[in-house]
Formats: structure tokens, C-alpha cells, sequence
């Protein structure tokens, strides 16, 4: 059977659980705790549950909402779940980033995905026994670069990356029944390993202060991320962030949830499932993600080392020799189930990322669920390896910037005013309701309406104009005595013209330095290239789908 208008899911809990997989990611693990200690701990948290319950929730209303009704014509990915909601023909074009982000995201996403499968063979094999923490961090660099042989290629991460996007591939190919049970297996053993390493770390206690860090305490590690900050509410850079971790933590703003919720049934309730999905999300990243990585630091290198190391990469250059601290047998243990629940979390993410492609093919080009799986697969080897052979050279980061931050941002402004003012906020809000377990609360079609959209529109323009120094008030400052608004070089704008870099040319006079900067700067633009040349090729083949469908004798086939 092919993915499309014959497939649906097979069972409410394995909708949800998929869609949970979808959400729980890796974002829950290594980016939340990072994004909380580098925004100031408990200063995170209340801007990020807000903007969970003004964003998140909405967002996922919206989505579920649109993925369920475009899916009642056969529309299976969000340029045609957009172009069924409207009579002009230019939004199914913002859908095209309902399909590219996946792809992008899904080129870098299964890279880190394909370094927890590493390291749990390596936690296996007992790689990192009566190794140093340096030996620990070590071992990482090497493994992402620094190991090249004289070809330039460094083997084990392209060994284990192409079997990461085999083995998603391989259930891809057996379609929304393939996705299920990867969530159905993957999820429950989530749960389990992430609880037993929450445990162990809210009992470390003092018990893993040392000579070198007499004060370490786990407990340092949960009061700084629990004790609510509120003078972070007026620091937007702050709000920013949590804005960030929420787009990225829900998956919205993919197109993942649209194309999820058009093989649902279209009597099917949405409203309850997508706060169920959202809810669960919230539970494992909240409580699960903020109580394994930081209270151990903690626990073991005292909270001053967080704060001054919190980084994506902890979680692999620290935690494998944390966990050797816990004896022969459980420091295995720890390392497969802290490894395992990374991969199980990658996995149910990155499956959601093929399926926009796959609905795509099939709905506009017949393609079956096989041909879907593989091109899809065979996309983001060539999109991906750039990022696992250039990694040192910026080319992941430039991809989760463009892809996995602006992108999500864009789509679901986008798609909330379509939603709210084009589609029309009663006509959403009845499709919302239609089907619904759950009692909606009314504030929310005001919410959907107007603050959504709102924050939304405030959030771009941050990004777009992110001040000198992300200091706001200094900004503010300036721009009423007349002195302008002085852009960061983290804002958008200066961002598209390399400003950074070239500044740091300029000055640079070591000619090695100079050499990193220029080749920072080859890198840079031709993962732009790349992902430009991707989002055109998805433009072209929409149009190509719009023209198709216009023909006489496809007209019967969407309606
Ligand atoms: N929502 C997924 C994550 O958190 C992409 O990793």
C-alpha cells in the first residue's frame, strides 16, 4: 500500500504516541537543559511556559486543524493543505517550507541521531572505561573530525551516519504502520530509561563531591533551573530563546504535524490528541530532560562548571565518563540507556521528517511508499554528508540556523494568519471544535486571533533585528535619542551578509587565522547554496504539482 489517500493510523494511542515521538526529540535532552543554563536557569522557565501556552498550544491547535481538514481532499503536505484553505494560489508556495525544513532538518538532526547509535555500541563495547574526562572529550573530537584519514573523511561518523538513515529509510518504507510502531517500541523505553537516569540523578545528592570540587551538589544543578528569576520577563533576548526552544521542542512550524494529522480520520477529534501529544512533550522535557544531564554535571563538577561549559556536546563528551563513575556494570547500563533514549528520541523525530516528502510524491506524482522513502533517504545523504565531513567548518550550524530556527519561524507566522484572518478565525475554530473530546477554552479563539500571530510577528522581527550586544534597552536607548539601532551580528539581516566574519577578516592578521576565517567563509555560503538550491527544486516541483492538478484530467482527483 502506498502512503496516501488509503492509509490512516491504526490506533488512537498509536497516533498519539507518534505524534509524541514526533515532538520528543532531541531538543528535549541536549537542547532544553542548554537553552535554560545559558538564559539564566530559572529565568528560562516562566518566559518558556508562557510562551508554551500562547504559542505551543495554539500552534498545535492550528496545525492539527489544517493537517486534518487539507487531508479530507487527499492533501497529505502543507503546500496543498494550504492551497485547500485558500483561493490564492501563492500560499501553497510558503508550503514549501512544510517539506524543506524536514529535509534540511532531517540532514543534520540524524547526524547527532547517528552519534547515539555510535555511542551506545561504544558504551557496549566498553569503549570509554578508565578513560579521563579529556580522554572522554577527546574521543568525540576525533570522532566528528579531527580523525580524518589522508582522504579527508572521517569514517566511523559516515559508517554510522548512512546506517542512522538506512534504518529510517527501511520503516519509512513501511509506511504510517512503520512510524507507529517505531513510536510504540521507542517511547515506552524512552520513558523508562529517562526515568531511571532522572532517579539517579535527583539522588546523587552531595554524594558525588570530590577533593577537586568539595561543593558539588545535584541539587545546585535542580534549584538553578527550578528557582523562578522574574526579571528575565522584560529581557526579550530571553523570551527569544524560550520562544526558540518551544518552535523546536513541539516540532511546529515543520509541517511534520499537518502532514501527521491528514491520515486522521476526518470525524476523528484533534483537539484532545494534539494537547495530549503537546502535554506529553512538555512532561519528558520539562521533567525528564531537565533532571538527567545538569543535576549530574552538577552532582559531580559543581554548578559553576555547568554554567561555564552548558553546550550541546556535554551530553557526549562528559556524561560517558559521569557514568564510569558508577562502577563497571552500571556505567554500561547508564550509557546504553542514556544513549538509547537519545536515539529513541531522534528516531521518532526523524521519521516525522520523511513522511511531508513522501505525502508529497504520492499525492502529486503517484509515488508509492517505497520510491518515497528511498528518494527521501537519498536526499538527505547528499544534503547531510556536507555536514558530517565539513562539521568543523560550520556547515551544520549553518544549516540548524537557517533550517531548524528561521525556517520554523517564517512557516508558522505564515500559517497563523492564514489560519486566523485568511481562512478565517470561525471557520477555524469550527473545524477545531468539530469531532472534539475536549472543551476548548473559548479565550483561545481570541488567542488563535490575535496573540498568536502577535508574538509570532514579534519574535521574527527580534530575529530579523536583534540588537547590538542582544540589549534591548541600550537599543531602545538609542533609537529615541536619535542615534539609530545599532543591528547585532547575530540579528537576520546581518547575518544573510556575513558581517561577523567579514569584521573578524578585516582585522585579522595572523595569516592562519585569516585562512579559518576565508574557509569559514567558503563553507558558510555554499551550505546556503545548497539548502537554496533544495528550497527552489521543492518550489519547482509545486508548481510543476499546481500544474498538474490544473490539467482537465486531474481535476477530480483533490476535490
Ligand atoms: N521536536 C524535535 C526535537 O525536539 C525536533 O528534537
Amino acid at each position: 500500500m502506498a502512503l496516501g489517500q488509503t492509509e490512516s493510523w491504526g490506533s488512537r494511542v498509536g497516533l498519539i504516541l507518534a505524534m509524541a515521538g514526533n515532538a520528543v526529540g532531541l531538543g528535549n535532552f541536549l537542547r532544553f537543559p542548554v537553552q535554560a543554563v545559558n538564559n539564566g536557569g530559572g529565568a528560562f522557565i516562566i518566559p518558556y511556559l508562557v510562551c508554551f501556552l500562547l504559542m505551543g498550544i495554539p500552534l498545535l491547535w492550528v496545525e492539527w486543524s489544517m493537517g486534518r481538514f487539507g487531508g479530507r481532499s487527499n492533501n497529505h503536505s502543507t503546500p496543498f493543505i494550504l492551497d485547500s484553505m485558500t483561493k490564492k494560489a501563492f500560499w501553497k508556495y510558503f508550503g514549501v517550507f512544510g517539506i524543506f525544513t524536514n529535509i534540511a532538518v532531517a540532514s543534520y538532526y540524524c547526524y547527532i541521531e547517528s552519534w547515539t547509535m555510535s555511542y551506545v555500541w561504544h558504551s557496549i563495547i566498553g569503549t570509554f572505561d578508565g578513560m579521563s574526562q579529556t580522554q572522554v572529550a577527546q574521543f568525540f573530537s576525533k570522532y566528528v573530525d579531527i580523525d580524518k584519514s589522508l582522504t579527508g573523511i572521517p569514517y566511523e561518523a559516515v559508517v554510522f551516519y548512512v546506517l542512522c538513515l538506512l534504518l529510517n529509510t527501511f520503516i519509512l518504507s513501511r509506511g504510517l504502520a512503520g512510524v507507529e510502531r517505531a513510536a510504540k517500541i521507542g517511547i515506552p523505553l524512552l520513558l523508562v530509561f529517562g526515568s531511571f537516569l532522572a532517579i539517579r540523578g535527583l539522588t546523587l545528592g552531595a554524594s558525588g563531591a570530590s577533593a577537586e570540587v568539595p561543593n558539588a551538589s545535584a541539587w545546585d544543578g535542580l534549584n538553578f533551573l527550578w528557582t523562578p528569576q522574574y526579571s528575565s520577563l522584560s529581557d526579550p533576548k530571553v523570551w527569544l530563546a524560550a520562544a526558540g526552544q518551544i518552535f523546536f521542542t513541539l516540532s511546529v512550524g515543520m509541517g511534520t504535524i499537518h502532514c501527521y494529522a491528514a491520515y486522521v480520520k476526518s470525524k476523528d477529534d484533534v483537539a484532545l490528541n494534539a494537547v495530549s501529544a503537546g502535554f506529553t512533550n512538555e512532561f519528558v522535557e520539562v521533567v525528564l530532560g531537565s533532571s538527567i544531564v545538569i543535576p549530574i554535571a552538577a552532582g559531580y563538577l559543581g554548578l559553576d562548571w555547568v554554567k561555564e561549559n552548558a553546550g550541546f556536546g556535554m551530553a557526549f563528551q562528559t556524561m560517558p565518563f559521569l557514568f564510569e563513575k558508577w562502577g563497571p556494570i552500571l556505567s554500561t547500563v547508564a550509557g546504553v540507556m542514556w544513549f538509547g533514549l537519545l536515539f529513541f528520541a531522534g528516531i521518532t523525530s526523524s521519521l516525522a521528517m520523511g513522511t511531508p516528502w513522501m505525502g508529497f510524491m504520492r499525492d502529486e506524482f503517484g509515488w508509492g511508499r517505497l520510491k518515497g522513502a528511498w528518494s527521501f533517504g537519498a536526499i538527505v545523504l547528499a544534503l547531510g554528508l556536507p555536514t558530517v565531513i565539513f562539521y568543523e567548518h560550520g556547515v551544520f550550524d549553518e544549516y540548524d540556523y537557517w533550517a531548524g530556527t528561521v525556517s520554523l519561524v517564517v512557516f508558522a507566522l505564515a500559517e497563523s494568519i492564514l489560519f486566523a484572518w485568511v481562512f478565517g478565525i470561525d471557520k477555524g475554530w469550527r473545524e477545531l471544535l468539530s469531532g472534539s473530546d475536549l472543551k476548548v477554552p473559548n479565550i483561545y479563539k481570541f488567542i488563535i486571533k490575535y496573540v498568536t500571530p502577535l508574538m509570532l510577528l514579534l519574535v521574527f522581527l527580534g530575529a530579523v533585528f536583534t540588537p547590538l550586544g542582544n540589549d534591548w534597552t541600550a537599543a531602545f536607548v538609542s533609537l529615541f535619542s536619535g542615534e539609530g539601532w545599532q543591528l547585532d551580528h547575530a540579528s537576520i539581516i546581518k547575518t544573510i551578509t556575513n558581517a561577523g566574519l567579514h569584521e573578524q577578516l578585516v582585522a585579522a592578521t595572523d595569516p592562519t587565522e585569516v585562512a579559518r576565517l576565508e574557509d569559514r567563509r567558503f563553507y558558510t555560503n555554499a551550505a546556503r547554496l545548497l539548502l537554496t538550491t533544495t528550497f527552489a527544486a521543492l518550489a519547482g516541483l509545486v508548481y510543476l504539482a499546481a500544474r498538474k492538478r490544473s490539467s482537465p484530467s486531474n481535476q477530480t482527483n483533490h476535490e
